[in-house]
């Protein structure tokens, strides 16, 4: 009974987790009552177990903390999407493991050894759990090796995806209707096969959206478990990640014009976020710190665009140093953040936050395109892919369709980046040359500084 309420209060605090993270504004309270949520969870499940295991399930905590703080401590911002990989490949072989103990020890799990119906249920369980688990295992490391880039990505073709997932559905029914070993062990290792070959060749800009749906297998994978291990909450949890998960993934795609099913089998000639640039030296305009303050001193509305490159310099302190200048010098001055700006979702939101950047003043994708056309300034800060017009106008090109910020609409677009070089697409970028733009080529944090200075 007391283990149930606790089971209770920890489900409910994880669902009021999820709508506090749902607005920048709530995150914080909310991070803290999923913590609150997770605390009951642990002290529920330590409660109902056999508690002579404590000082080795203590021992396990400690090592388990102390790896998950030391990785959380150690990784940059820009390798999150990384380490969330890499955590989903565990709690897909977390699933793997739990369900071949069930299958070779049903006792253990208060799983009946004969034929019957609850040992039939428990097979689909068994089955739907190693095969979603085994898919999150491999695609969640490939997926990690290809955010480290030290994996490219291969073609493999979509008929062979398309052979190995009904052989899996097949093998699954087989394996429930006849409970046959073998079915088990082949239909596991070509769900390991299937995980890898899906995630290979997806090109790098659909990274986030494979990385959210890794997130929805992994919490469907963890639903499984909870159906074997009887436990209630982690079929609650696993439910509501694998919902949020499959949720955020169309909300992506939806950012990226793109459609779930071409982003999980990509054609042939699909190399988005794989192409290589093919740059020739042409003029463009270049400007120093000064004549950007010049302009941007003189400009009535200015719209700031982050991108992963704002991340990567750490420059968001020094924007919001700039922009408050700019407002004291009564220009107005607001963010605009695509969905897939950085490398991961509320990557730029999280950076502005840091930096106070007032909420009222981040605009979406929806809510500013039209204004580019009336400002004056456009800043686009480590941003290249989405404000690439290639794809609102190269059907050609790997990143066309993707919604992107209309910047060259703007009067005047002061471009802050290290080089001429390609964003995560490996996509030219036309705006560069373009007679509005003028390029301040640097680090963006040590730019924005000069401009600060400058003004
Ligand atoms: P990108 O297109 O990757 O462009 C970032 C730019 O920042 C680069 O062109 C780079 O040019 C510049 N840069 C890097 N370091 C810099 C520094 N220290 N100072 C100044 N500039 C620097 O970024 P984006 O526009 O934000 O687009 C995001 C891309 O990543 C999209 O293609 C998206 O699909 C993909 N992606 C997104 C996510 C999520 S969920 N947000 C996850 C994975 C991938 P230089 O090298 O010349 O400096």
């Amino acid at each position: 009974m007391m283990i149930d309420l606790l089971y209770l209060i920890a489900a409910v605090c994880f669902i009021l987790a999820l709508k506090g993270l749902s607005s920048p504004e709530s995150a914080t309270s909310g991070n803290f009552t999923g913590i609150v949520g997770m605390v009951f969870a642990c002290l529920a499940a330590y409660l109902s177990t056999d508690l002579s295991n404590m000082p080795l399930t203590l021992l396990a905590i400690c090592i388990g903390g102390s790896i998950g703080v030391y990785i959380a401590r150690s990784l940059s911002m820009t390798a999150l999407p990384e380490m969330v990989a890499g955590f989903h490949s565990l709690v897909g072989m977390a699933a793997v493991l739990v369900a071949f103990a069930a299958y070779y020890a049903p006792n253990v799990f208060n799983i009946m050894g004969n034929y019957n119906q609850i040992y039939k249920s428990s097979l689909i369980e068994m089955g739907l759990g190693v095969a979603i688990g085994a898919i999150t295992f491999s695609g969640s490391l490939i997926a990690f090796a290809k955010l480290h880039e030290i994996y490219k990505g291969n073609n493999v073709p979509k008929e062979l995806n398309i052979f190995l997932g009904s052989s899996i559905v097949c093998l699954l029914i087989y394996f429930v209707l006849v409970n046959s070993q073998c079915a088990f062990w082949i239909l596991t290792v070509l769900s390991f096969i299937l995980g890898a070959t899906l995630i290979m060749p997806i090109g790098g800009a659909d990274m986030p959206v494979v990385v959210s749906m890794l997130n929805s297998y992994s919490g469907w994978a963890a639903s499984g478990i909870g159906f074997t291990l009887h436990n209630d909450l982690l079929i609650i949890t696993g439910a509501l990640v694998g919902a949020s998960g499959a949720i955020l993934s169309y909300i992506m795609c939806k950012g990226m014009n793109r459609s779930l099913f071409n982003v999980i089998f990509p054609s042939g000639d699909d190399t988005y976020g794989t192409a290589k640039s093919t740059a020739q030296v042409r003029p463009y305009k270049q400007g120093s710190p000064e004549d950007a303050a010049f302009i941007l001193k003189n400009a009535k509305s200015v719209i700031v665009v982050p991108g992963y490159g704002m991340a990567t310099s750490q420059a968001q302190h020094a924007l919001k140093e700039m922009g408050d200048i700019l407002k004291k010098n009564g220009t107005t001055v607001r963010y605009a953040i695509h969905p897939v700006a950085g490398r991961m979702p509320g990557h730029m939101n999280v950076l502005l936050a840091e930096a106070n950047v007032p909420y009222e003043d981040v605009f979406e994708l929806d809510e500013i395109n039209r204004d580019f056309a009336t400002c004056d300034v456009a800043y686009v800060i480590g941003a290249n892919d989405v404000t690439n017009p290639a794809a609102k106008n190269d059907p050609s090109s790997s990143i066309y369709g993707m919604p992107i910020f209309e910047v060259d609409k703007a009067k005047i677009v002061l471009f802050l980046k290290r080089s001429m070089g390609t964003g995560y697409a490996g996509v030219d970028n036309e705006l560069f040359y373009s007679q509005n733009t003028m390029m301040l080529l640097g680090d963006a944090k040590k730019t924005t500084e000069s401009i600060v200075k400058a003004m």
